[in-house]
């Protein structure tokens, strides 16, 4: 499983033949210049929650690639309205894709369209490939809930956390989440895009090293594998 950071919150994960992007922000990101939004491809988009930095370039690329939306109920809704087709999903539930199970889970935050409508309750995700599984936490607060992860769905590969702060938590919240989750590798992500959610980059991989966990931020365009 290859994972490609592309800025804010925007993630491509390639699992065997199929390529999963998540919560497309980069026409809107100046620190994602490099990264041309007509050469992604995507077979399918998933999408956390309703926020212009999660669904900016969702209509573009699933338009020109013909990805299939995967989201809550209501913003499944909203993109098929345009045309796009969408797979719904709501908290607590699971579906078997041809390229493995997504469970969507509880996020604490909000989740409006840029337009003010309503875009349902914020989730996460978690994706459970016959190798490997990986927690994609979305926009949210340190939450009880991320206890409950490994125990229902087990153990975890990668974790993605928001580390920004401000609109979600921040550094040592996602320490803390970490250890709910009994992850010991982290993804950050949803840090520096704009000032709010600046971060000293050092001093968080410091922090989670201390904690005896690992921190990965990787520079825009950057993958891992894992
Ligand atoms: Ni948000
Ligand atoms: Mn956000």
């Amino acid at each position: 499983m290859k994972i490609s950071y592309l800025g804010h919150s925007c993630i491509s994960i390639e699992t065997g033949d199929k390529t999963l992007l998540i919560d497309p922000f980069i026409t809107g990101n100046e620190l994602a210049s490099a990264i041309d939004i007509n050469t992604l491809y995507a077979d399918y988009i998933l999408v956390t929650h309703a926020h212009q930095d999660h669904i900016l370039d969702v209509e573009v690329i699933a338009k020109r690639t013909g990805a299939i939306v995967v989201s809550n109920y209501e913003i499944v809704t909203y993109f098929e309205a345009k045309g796009i087709s969408g797979h719904p999903m709501n908290h607590g539930g699971k579906w078997k894709f041809d390229f493995g199970t997504v469970h969507y889970t509880n996020a604490i935050h909000s989740s409006s369209f840029p337009d003010g409508s309503y875009g349902g309750q914020p989730g996460g995700f978690v994706i459970e490939t016959s190798h490997h599984r990986i927690y994609i936490a979305g926009d949210t607060a340190l939450t009880y809930d991320m206890k409950l992860i490994p125990e229902i769905i087990g153990e975890l590969d990668l974790a993605v956390l928001p580390v920004g702060d401000n609109f979600t938590m921040g550094v040592d919240e996602a320490i803390k989440a970490s250890k709910f989750l009994n992850c010991n590798k982290i993804l950050g992500y949803h840090f520096d895009t704009f000032g709010y959610i600046e971060i000293d980059k050092t001093k968080a991989v410091e922090k989670f090293r201390k904690a005896r966990k690992k921190l990965l931020l990787l520079p825009i365009g950057d993958n891992i594998k894992i």
